[in-house]
């Protein structure tokens, strides 16, 4: 019990190092890493991702972390919990009174918390959601009716495919942690070029959201590892970096605007979790055991492979980075 409560009370980046071998070790029994990070996923492992385990997953992050699917951001030091996961919503509302956005379109909108947040502070704003998984769309559509929200719609929508919506038609298009999905070079040009002609002149992409790092092939193989088995559980094949964003923004005819560092804001939340699945892979065997007979077991073990393994990432920014590009549309 002492031995418990003391790696529940480790907290220190310094710590994090010490315990990254012991992870790997740890999740080494509960599964086969080189399996897991050389087997591609696709887009139906993903979809079938949020179907199935998150929700109930995030209620138990939520348990601990106050409301929000997405990372919370401390500014500068922790906030009131339920706030806490409004500040990336809130960094998108500071955008729509500054460029005087009239029409806005979120992508990747899962339960519409983002959207329904900014439409509630902004009723003359057209705000329009999308996702890929049409069991977001449909409880993102209750929240909206149940609450009365006329100046938004939510819809099924690949972020690749955006081009069934009119021609400048947005004054804004963001995504929280959503375009991570984005996982090859293709689909972000897709996305990008459909997303410039959808875009009115002088239209913005805001994309807040974990990346590789740039330093992530200098990072020790343990770190990298890390990442990679973060990105497997968040059933991505490889996070696009910063950098190529940007190259591709500008290849597109887009100019960077900013490029804002939260990797320090939102380590709290990730060493949170790291410390809750740390605690959990005590008990690998017992997991293991319940895997073999429970499906749902053995998805939410993807999820513990993540919360286990992303805070190791994002130490020192060595594989992993957080943080918000703004790409504006050249006229
Ligand atoms: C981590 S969740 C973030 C949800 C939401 N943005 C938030 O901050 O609460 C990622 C969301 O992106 C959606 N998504 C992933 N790939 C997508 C794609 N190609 N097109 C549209 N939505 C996608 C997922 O279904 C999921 O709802």
């Amino acid at each position: 019990m002492l031995k418990m409560l003391k790696i529940l009370h480790c907290h220190t980046d310094h710590v994090l190092v010490l315990f990254l071998t012991q992870d790997l070790l740890q999740l080494g029994k509960l599964c086969n890493i080189p399996d897991i990070i050389s087997n591609p996923v696709n887009t139906d492992d993903m979809i079938h991702y949020y179907n199935t385990t998150t929700e109930r997953d995030y209620r138990i992050l939520q348990f601990f972390r106050g409301p929000g699917m997405h990372s919370t951001l401390c500014l500068p030091a922790p906030v009131l919990r339920s706030a806490a996961t409004s500040v990336q919503p809130t960094m998108i509302l500071a955008k729509i009174h500054k460029s005087q956005c009239q029409s806005v379109l979120e992508i990747g909108c899962a339960h519409g918390y983002c959207t329904l947040f900014l439409a509630n502070l902004c009723p003359n704003v057209v705000f329009k959601g999308i996702d890929i998984v049409p069991r977001h769309i449909e409880i993102a559509n209750q929240y909206r009716q149940d609450q009365c929200y006329v100046n938004t719609t939510f819809e099924i929508c690949d972020a690749i495919s955006i081009d069934v919506f009119e021609d400048e038609t947005f004054d804004l298009i963001f995504a929280v942690e959503a375009l991570c999905h984005l996982d090859t070079s293709a689909k972000r040009h897709d996305f990008l070029t459909c997303a410039s002609k959808r875009l009115n002149k002088d239209g913005k992409i805001v994309i807040i959201d974990g990346f590789r790092s740039p330093t992530f092939a200098q990072s020790s193989t343990e770190q990298q590892r890390a990442m990679q088995i973060a990105e497997k559980g968040f059933r991505i094949n490889e996070m696009a970096s910063k950098s190529a964003w940007k190259h591709l923004a500008n290849d597109l005819n887009f100019e960077v605007l900013e490029d804002v560092d939260l990797t320090q804001e939102v380590l709290p939340f990730w060493q949170q979790g790291w410390r809750i699945a740390r605690f959990i892979l005590n008990f690998t065997y017992l997991l293991k055991c319940v895997g073999v007979f429970s499906k749902a077991a053995k998805q939410s073990s993807s999820n513990l492979l993540s919360i286990a393994t992303t805070a190791h990432a994002f130490k020192d920014r060595g594989a992993a980075e957080y943080g918000m590009i703004t790409l504006q549309k050249k006229a």
